[in-house]
């Protein structure tokens, strides 16, 4: 019983050119729009506030930054993508190249990213909600505004609206909405049109005295944002979950996943530069939503109320397309007998992994409600960065491993280019906070007991 078994991969290379009923209906342009949805959200529209206190107008150089640690580890999993087109992303591609163990510790750790990020983009859903709501003059009793202690010297409880929206999505997702490609489009195209209005409209109210000092925090306060600005960029690699559905694999992959990650660092880079043009930084301290703070200040309420309306809907994207993915890899761990049954048990009407959806939303829906998004954020991070390093590494071993693999997507200058990655999330990496790091270190601890006292007996790999 090897913890370094590992699937078949010639087996999962022909099942995927075979798939069960999937249709082949996707092309490029539909994955830009996709990785766009999964993108764009808490990141951009709630997380630049703190991301401006920590840097100041130098946001723009953090978000430079983090697109290069991301870039780096797109060209990676677009190597891994266009070679094993099959659903589970690197859950399954490190199960066919790393061994069982590793696998299982990615995806432990990918439990970590997408389900603790449906709870983080729910508490930034929340706080446009409120913002929104505010605006026709309704309020909620502070206690049930946000979690325990989030908000300086307010007495809070329980974040009600990062429950509810959580509870609505699992109820969409268990019914079986499929989000279908167009539904996605029309979404994502309010989503960056709002983008794009504030960044007209904002472009006007800019004085350039408020870049001035460019970098108070020096380079420490742009690496420590970089750090948090990350979270915003989490969410290309979902691109990867399409996979059997797509057109062309080899070719629109790639294009899908670095298409999107660029699209999203011109507009982050031009969007912090406005928004700290705007307003001095400082003015950023305890705001959950900067961006319409930014044109509020500016005097253009109309447009910040668009900004809420839109950025609301750009999150429900963000949080419907994280609990999918997140389903989806509990689904595979639970398929291949590393979790329970139950976990990948079908609904017999709705068609949908039902039970897993609503562990998941109820589990993740709490955690929303009592848990600040600044801690939240941050794990999220480090659990993310530490997938992105294992897939470079991945890379360079299936290389080594399995150099005669058809890819349709060759990542550049190998080993450089995963090294690189592998460094940049380390950087990153070193910037979040020592409890981080401890919280981090004791959910993989758990995750190893969970293998070796239940998972590794369980696995399907014991029957063949
Ligand atoms: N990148 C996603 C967001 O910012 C997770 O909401």
């Amino acid at each position: 019983m090897s913890i370094f078994r590992t699937k078949n991969l010639d087996d999962m290379v022909a099942a995927s050119r075979h798939p069960g009923g999937l249709k082949k209906v996707l092309g490029p342009m539909d994955l830009i729009l996709m990785g766009i949805g999964a993108i764009v959200g808490t990141g951009i529209f709630v997380l630049t506030g703190t991301g401006a206190l920590t840097a100041g107008p130098a946001l723009t150089i953090s978000f430079v930054v983090a697109a290069l640690a991301c870039g780096f580890a797109a060209l990676c999993y677009a190597e891994f993508a266009s070679s094993v087109p099959v659903a589970g992303s690197i859950y399954t591609y490190s199960y066919a190249t790393m061994g069982e163990l590793v696998a299982w510790m990615i995806g432990w750790d990918l439990m970590l990213e997408y389900g603790l990020a449906t709870s983080a983009v729910s508490v930034g859903w929340s706080g446009y909600f409120q913002s929104l709501i505010a605006g026709f003059g309704l309020h909620l009793p502070p206690e049930l505004t946000a979690a325990p202690g989030s908000v300086p010297g307010v007495h809070t409880l329980f974040n009600l609206p990062a429950f509810l929206i959580m509870m609505v999505l699992t109820a969409m997702l268990s019914w079986g909405i499929r989000e279908s490609a167009r539904m996605n489009n029309v979404m994502v195209a309010i989503k960056v049109g709002v983008v794009l209005l504030f960044i007209v409209v904002g472009a006007r109210h800019v004085q350039p005295v408020n870049w001035q000092p460019f970098m108070p925090f020096g380079y420490t306060g742009v690496l420590s944002a970089a750090a948090v600005v990350f979270f915003a960029f989490i969410g290309f690699d979902a691109v990867t979950s399409a996979a059997e559905e797509v057109k062309r694999p080899e070719r629109d992959l790639p294009i899908g996943i670095i298409g999107s990650l660029g699209a999203c660092t011109v507009l982050y880079v031009i969007v912090s530069a406005i928004m700290t043009g705007i307003v001095p930084y400082q003015k950023f301290l305890g705001v959950d939503h900067p961006v319409s703070l930014a044109l509020k200040y500016a005097g253009e309420n109309w447009v910040a109320g668009f900004v809420d309306l839109g950025a609301i809907l750009g999150m429900t994207t963000v949080i419907l397309v994280m609990a999918y993915g997140q389903t989806r890899i509990i689904f595979a761990m639970s398929r291949d007998g590393l979790l329970p049954r139950k976990l990948s048990s079908i609904h017999p009407t709705h068609s949908t992994p039902y039970f897993a959806t609503w562990v998941v939303g109820i589990i993740f829906g709490l955690i929303a409600a009592v848990v600040p998004l600044n801690v939240l954020s941050e794990l999220i991070n480090i659990g993310t960065l530490a997938a992105f390093s294992l897939v470079s590494i991945a890379v360079i071993v299936l290389r080594k491993k399995r150099p005669d693999l058809k890819r349709g997507f060759r990542c550049p200058a190998v080993p450089v280019i995963p090294l690189l990655a592998v460094a940049f999330c380390f950087v990153l990496m070193a910037y979040l906070s020592l409890t981080t790091w401890i919280a981090f270190g004791i959910w993989l601890a758990i995750g190893l007991v969970v293998y070796f006292g239940y998972a590794r007996h369980r696995s399907l790999l014991n029957k063949s």
